[in-house]
């Protein structure tokens, strides 16, 4: 199995799938995964597959996508910025976890037909964006090819993602690795809209756009992305949560 950083590495958005189910082990893994997940966040993820009927078990929008989808997350929360940010650092832990046990997966928010699917949503809550799952293609299609990176082309360099009075070079390799990896994560329509602080030795996370109303998403998922880069690099922390929120470190400086 990868480890976390070698899934952020490896990871990208994967929009062709190989017309196979998920092996029945592998796929036991991420339920229980998801079970963690809930457990811990409070959150109502569901994972869904299709072995038994043997129909897709999710239609994607098919300008963007190549291949059938059985596999699926669901990701479901409450409709507040708290729970947003939420599904966006769990559902990064899903992904990346996905992408260790050699998964392919996307993040998508709106390229789904959702009148294809039939997920429970708790009163209060909605579906933020599903997340299909299954074994990518050995060789992407031009198509999804271009798609990528028509998108990537938006990237921004890892100096913008730094706020501080200190040049990027003189801030902590760890800060440094835990940019890094931001970059190297999934972002709504590749908006990269978070920042990282650092003054006074303290590193904090904010929005410094809006992504269409995404943004929240986006920040739970950098701060996960931060915190696998600041571990690769020797320290352990996680960040509070909250817009502008700061890393606390447990392990490390
Ligand atoms: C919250 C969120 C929503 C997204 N929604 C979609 C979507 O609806 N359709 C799609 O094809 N990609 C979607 N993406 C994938 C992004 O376009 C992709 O992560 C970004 O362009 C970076 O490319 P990469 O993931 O391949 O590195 C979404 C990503 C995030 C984080």
């Amino acid at each position: 199995m990868l480890s976390e950083w070698e899934a952020v590495r490896k990871r990208i958005s994967c929009r062709s799938f190989e017309e196979r189910f998920i092996e029945a082990e592998t796929l036991q893994k991420l339920k229980e995964y998801v079970e963690e997940l809930n457990a811990e966040s409070g959150l109502h993820f569901q994972l869904f597959s299709s072995a038994e009927t043997g129909k897709p078990a999710i239609k994607m929008n098919g300008a963007m996508f190549s291949g059938r989808v059985y596999t699926f997350a669901a990701l479901v929360g409450g409709k507040d910025p708290g729970s947003s940010e939420k599904v966006g650092y769990y559902g990064q832990r899903l992904v990346l976890y996905a992408t260790q046990l050699g998964l392919g997966t996307c993040w998508v928010a709106s390229t789904y037909d959702s009148k294809s699917i039939t997920v429970d949503v708790p009163s209060g809550e909605k579906i933020w964006d599903v997340v299909p799952i299954g074994y990518a293609t050995a060789k992407i299609p031009l198509k999804q090819k271009t798609i990528r990176a028509m998108i990537r082309r938006s990237d921004r360099s890892l100096t913008q993602f730094l706020e501080s009075d200190m040049g990027y070079k003189d801030v902590p390799e760890w800060v440094r690795k835990g940019i890094e990896a931001i970059l190297l994560g999934p972002s709504a329509v590749n908006q990269q809209c978070i920042n990282i602080g650092f003054k006074d030795g303290k590193v904090t996370a904010r929005i410094w756009k809006d992504g269409r109303g995404l943004q929240y998403n986006d920040l739970g998922i950098a701060k996960k992305q931060f915190e696998v880069g600041a571990a690769e690099a020797g320290v352990k922390g996680h960040f509070l949560p909250g817009d502008g929120a700061e890393f606390v470190v447990e392990q490390g400086v």
